[in-house]
């Protein structure tokens, strides 16, 4: 058996590291020299890649995150306060896109990501979702195989526990399900809050009242309206994320311990270390560092690296260690190891407007739970006495919705925008510099995203319909905007020109405006004025006339927060990074498991697919581990 390392060593090791779940794991004086794996990352990515790694006991195991161990604080795990939790800037990477072309005055978008162990999951609204059968399908006829819906829901299925609703709620919200579409068992609780705004119903009415369809199951298919699910413990009502659900089980005193695997957090790697023999890459290690100045220092790998930094940190991460498009590298004096032009490419994000009203008195939302300190606090003594009410509420209702179902267009002018996405159009909207290989990649995607639209089998907006209906998102699904994530110095510290050239595809635009106008007509619906829904934002002085509508979604445009694509899993030939083992071409081993590598966004917000991503490149990579065995 290769075990080269003492286990004595890693016993102690992890036994001085660990006395109370919030202090380090792992203190870097008690990292062993070399591990089997090293994770880069402890998102949904790199945790689960890490915790179903570590299942092997004859495996050692790093994972290294760059920022801290939460404190389950109110703001992290309970609905209530969740929307703080993502405003808190401690836990973040405080990123700013590059000015925006086609925004008001050229203006940056901030485009936060999560900075602790768990990653965007730990701070972000909760929303578990999955999008298309036939956009996981288009990862597969990209050049994937295994990667379709039928391949992929095994593991969404893995990575979950679904609780069903209350008999009360399947009532009230007309809520279906089919427990084929779900996985019971698996880490990450999930299902509904025990408290929801009565006016979902009303939301689901007034879709309903315009000719929308209820989705059966969005699990299965997130075509329509319904009430959304969500990363929720059903029994304390509080967040599941990769700290709760795949961290803390195999840590601290209340977990089963681990000997074999070490997390050090707050530390940054720098640089993945690699040797060139007979042509291939191999990666040999990493460099981390606590802070710019404090010292660098190296652990070594005897099997795999793992990147698992999330869609704008990987890609950075890739190039500083001299993976990426060559001509990009010599200009920051960067030496080539892999010429791959696809890193850093293709970065495509869910773009939103966001449409802003009112509720008439006595109507429930976050409004009049924030301006009632009684309220606020009868319901925080009944959310700690039996995880009851309104402090469990995370809910809102979405709808992903195909063009030709929410268009009010007329037929011409609504065919008009989707000749905007074939291919030869397309083409003229990617940046004059990108790569011929990504443009290949990107014919290749668009070819089927069209395809998709005019099938009706995708969605081109998300209406998101939130805090009681005081805050709605048109949100942009199948964007065809492309843009990049790209080092602008050697120092690690600092911070990559993030451009997702945001509406720089004008469908891009015209699906927003188009969620915009259905919001509009969705509050004027009978069942939306029964609880006095009145706009506030874009606010009557912005008529529907001229370009009047594009003009204030170039103003409000900001993110639903779901970058990715800039390890695009795709044939090399397409400017791909990895290949369907996740593989990053040209090495023999280095992956990256995170949500960069979807080469295509599906309609769905983007957590539970990435769990689903990592959980099915566990198993990939421990049936390499075991073919490499004697
Ligand atoms: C505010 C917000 C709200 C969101 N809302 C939702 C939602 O409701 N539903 C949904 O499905 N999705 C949502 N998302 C998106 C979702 O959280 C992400 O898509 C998901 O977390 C991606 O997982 P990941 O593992 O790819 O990357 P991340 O979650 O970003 O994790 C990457 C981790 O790697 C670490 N890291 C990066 N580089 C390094 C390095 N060099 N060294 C060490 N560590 C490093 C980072 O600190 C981070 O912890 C939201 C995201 C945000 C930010
Ligand atoms: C879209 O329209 C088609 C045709 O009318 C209909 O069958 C389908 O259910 C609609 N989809 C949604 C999500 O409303
Ligand atoms: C809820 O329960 C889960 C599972 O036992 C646990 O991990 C989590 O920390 C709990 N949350 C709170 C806020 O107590």
């Amino acid at each position: 058996m290769k075990s080269p390392f003492s286990i004595a060593l890693l016993v102690a090791a992890a036994s001085s590291a660990v006395p109370l779940a919030s202090s380090l794991p792992v203190a870097t004086r008690d990292l062993l020299d070399a591990y089997d794996y090293i994770i880069i990352g402890g998102g949904p990515g790199g945790m689960v890649t890490a915790n179903r790694l570590s299942e092997d006991s004859s495996k050692t195991v790093l994972l290294i995150e760059a920022g801290p161990l939460h404190k389950y604080e109110k703001e992290i795990m309970i609905p209530r306060w969740q929307i703080l939790g993502a405003l808190d800037l401690s836990y973040q990477w405080g990123t700013l896109t590059t000015p925006q072309q086609e925004l008001a005055l050229n203006r940056p978008v901030i485009l936060n990501q999560g900075k602790l162990l768990g990653g965007g999951a730990s701070l972000n609204f909760m929303v578990w979702g999955r999008g298309t059968p036939t956009e996981y399908d288009t990862w597969e006829e990209l050049g994937n195989p295994g990667w379709g819906w039928k391949g992929l829901l095994p593991y969404f299925k893995k990575s979950e526990h679904f609780t069903p609703p209350r008999q009360s709620q399947v009532d009230e919200f007309r809520i279906t399900y089919d427990p084929e579409c779900h996985g019971t068992g698996g880490p990450i609780q999930n299902g509904y809050s025990h408290y929801n705004y009565p006016q979902n119903r009303n939301f689901q009415d007034a879709m309903a009242s315009l000719g929308f369809s209820h989705t059966a199951e969005p699990m299965c298919n997130s075509l329509g309206y319904h009430m959304s699910l969500h990363s929720i413990d059903d029994k304390n009502q509080s967040r599941s994320d990769p700290r709760t659900a795949y961290y803390d089980p195999i840590f601290g005193e209340k977990g089963t311990p681990r000997p074999n695997i070490h997390v050090l957090v707050e530390h940054l790697v720098t640089k993945i270390l690699t040797e060139t023999v007979n042509g291939v890459v191999r990666a040999t290690g990493v460099e981390y560092a606590a802070s710019a100045k404090s010292p660098v220092q190296r652990v070594l790998v005897n099997r795999e690296v793992i990147v698992s930094g999330g869609s704008l940190q990987t890609p950075k991460l890739l190039q500083l260690s001299g993976i990426g498009q060559k001509s990009v590298l010599d200009k920051l004096g960067i030496k080539t190891v892999v010429d791959l032009p696809g890193v850093g490419a293709n970065l495509h994000d869910h773009a939103a407007a966001p449409s802003l009203g009112v509720v008439k008195p006595g109507v429930p939302s976050l409004v009049d739970i924030t301006l009632n300190p009684k309220l606020d606090k009868e319901q925080g003594d009944l959310y700690y006495a039996s995880r009851e009410g309104r402090w469990t509420e995370s809910g809102d209702s979405l709808a992903f919705l195909p063009w030709y179902n929410i268009t009010t267009l007329s037929r011409k002018e609504a065919d008009a925008v989707i000749a905007t996405t074939t291919v030869e159009e397309s083409l003229k909207y990617l940046a004059p510099d990108t790569h011929p290989d990504v443009r290949e990649g990107y014919k290749a995607i668009v070819e089927r995203v069209h395809r998709g639209h005019v099938a009706g089998t995708i969605a081109a907006e998300e209406t998101i319909w939130f805090m009681g209906g005081v805050e709605m998102l048109s949100t942009l699904m199948n964007p065809l905007s492309r843009g990049t994530v790209r080092p602008v110095s050697r120092d690690p510290w600092v911070p990559a020109a993030v451009d997702p050239r945001y509406l720089s595809h004008p469908a891009d635009l015209d699906f927003i405006v188009e969620g915009v106008r259905l919001i509009r007509r969705l509050i004027k619906t009978d069942p939306m004025k029964e609880i006095g829904h009145t706009e506030v934002l874009p606010g009557p002085l912005v008529l529907d006339v001229g370009d009047a509508l594009k003009a204030y979604v170039r103003t409000s445009l900001l993110t639903a927060w779901h970058p990715t694509g800039t390890s695009a899993m795709l044939p090399r030939r397409l400017g791909g990074v990895v290949d369907p083992e996740l593989k990053v071409y040209g090495t023999s081993n280095l992956r990256v498991v995170d949500a960069s590598i979807m080469p295509q966004h599906p309609s769905a917000h983007t957590m539970s697919t990435t769990y689903a991503i990592a959980e099915k490149a566990a198993d990939i990579i421990k049936a390499a581990a075991a073919a490499a065995s004697p």
